[in-house]
């Protein structure tokens, strides 16, 4: 079997809906079908992904969805808050490292975090990085970006561990633009 039809046969792909302004999603159909589940590959788990439909994304908003049973932020920023992640300096970061599965490796500069060169999209996982709790968004915390609750983890604009227990920054899992307004994860 090649690679491709491996892939075909085995993935599955959620369609998701944004709400305008309301974050909300609706879990949508099933678009592929899973043709091969009598002889999965061991790898089926890797090969899953997700489109999420971001159309209804209002800049200053956040999606959320899940993905492989964790919750994943889908952030469409504003020019203030992409000025002010790209205003800080890597000596101020307690991690400095992009923790980003597109680009690995990188320092965790803004522009190596974010889903396009503008920095308007920032798509991370939304799970604290001290103990897992899910952060709260919408420019929470003492950095404008996200805070964790659970025992005070504040990140900032670009998702990046910046005061609190929780040791790095936020991951940047797999995703890329299909189109201008659909983003593939994993
Ligand atoms: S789990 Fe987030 S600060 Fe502890």
């Amino acid at each position: 079997m090649s690679h491709a039809e491996d892939n075909e046969g085995t993935r599955r792909d959620f369609l998701y809906y944004a709400t305008a302004g309301a974050g909300a999603v609706t879990a949508g159909a099933v678009i592929w079908p899973l043709v091969n589940q009598m002889n999965p590959s061991a790898d089926v788990q890797a090969l899953s992904s997700i489109i999420v439909d971001v159309s209804g994304v209002e800049v200053g908003t956040q999606l959320s969805v899940m993905f492989l049973g964790k919750p994943v932020f889908i952030r469409r920023r504003t020019q203030e808050e992409i000025d002010e992640a790209r205003a800080v300096e890597l000596s101020e970061l307690p991690d400095q490292q992009d923790r980003n599965a597109n680009k690995p490796g990188l320092d965790a500069s803004d522009e190596n975090r974010t889903l396009d060169d503008a920095g308007e999209w920032l798509v991370m996982m939304g799970v604290c990085t001290h103990l897992g709790c899910v952060p709260l968004g919408d420019g929470s915390g003492d950095f404008n970006g996200w805070f964790c609750p659970c025992h005070g983890s504040h990140y900032d604009t670009a998702g990046r561990i910046r005061k609190g227990p929780a040791p790095e920054n936020l991951p940047v899992p797999t995703a890329v633009f299909l189109d201008e307004t659909t983003i593939q994860l994993g």
